[in-house]
């Protein structure tokens, strides 16, 4: 009965850990457009199905201090906090800033060739 009862709690507490999971998951596009002067496509999911969301996602506090990501977090765009008029060093005050600093620096610890400007930039055709 006793034993029933933890069983019965344990299984909707774990149903509500699953049906939030579900109605939370945001994965955001497959594949993401930089439509700038130097455009790029970032294949997204590509990237998402080997590594963890905080290895690029991470939020702020009111001090203005980097927040470790963590599941369900909101995401914003990049740029909402890397402008130049966040107070952020200047490597990190732009888009292309943290793309090359994300981007570039993992592609090119991984393999000189994957840092090469075609990869990210495509040439015009
Ligand atoms: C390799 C880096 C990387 C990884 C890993 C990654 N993302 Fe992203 N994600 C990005 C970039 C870059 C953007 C575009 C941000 C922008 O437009 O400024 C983005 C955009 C998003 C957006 C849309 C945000 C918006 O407002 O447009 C969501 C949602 C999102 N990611 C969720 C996730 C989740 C969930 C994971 C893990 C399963 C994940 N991402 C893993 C780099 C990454
Ligand atoms: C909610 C605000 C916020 C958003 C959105 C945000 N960042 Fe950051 N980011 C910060 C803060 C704060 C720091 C710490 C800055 C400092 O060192 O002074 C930081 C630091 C960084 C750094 C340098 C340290 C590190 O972790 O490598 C990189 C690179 C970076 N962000 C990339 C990105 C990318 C790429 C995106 C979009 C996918 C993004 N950030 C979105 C707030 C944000
Ligand atoms: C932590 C490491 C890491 C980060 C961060 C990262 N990448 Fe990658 N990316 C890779 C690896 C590894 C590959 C190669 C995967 C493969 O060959 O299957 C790759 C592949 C790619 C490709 C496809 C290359 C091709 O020709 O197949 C593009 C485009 C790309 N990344 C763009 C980006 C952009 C833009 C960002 C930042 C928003 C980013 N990457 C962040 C590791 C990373
Ligand atoms: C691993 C991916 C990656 C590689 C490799 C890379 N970039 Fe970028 N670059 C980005 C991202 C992401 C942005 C920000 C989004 C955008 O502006 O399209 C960016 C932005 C830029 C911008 C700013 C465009 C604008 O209008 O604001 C320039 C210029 C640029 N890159 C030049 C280069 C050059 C030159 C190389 C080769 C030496 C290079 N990039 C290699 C990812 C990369």
């Amino acid at each position: 009965m006793k034993k029933s009862f933890i069983y019965g709690v344990a299984l909707a507490f774990f149903s509500v850990v699953a049906l939030a999971g579900i109605s939370m998951a945001d994965n955001g596009p497959a594949d993401i457009h930089f439509d700038t002067k130097k455009p790029v496509v970032f294949p997204h999911a590509a990237h998402q199905a080997r590594l963890e969301c905080g290895i690029c996602h991470h939020g702020k506090d009111d001090a203005g201090k980097q927040v470790a990501y963590s599941e369900g977090m909101a995401i914003a765009k990049c740029e909402s906090c890397h402008n130049k008029d966040a107070g952020m060093p200047k490597k990190l005050s732009s888009l292309k800033g943290v793309g090359h600093a994300k981007c570039k620096t993992c592609h090119k610890e991984t393999d000189k060739k994957l840092a090469k400007c075609g990869v990210c930039h495509p040439k015009k055709k």
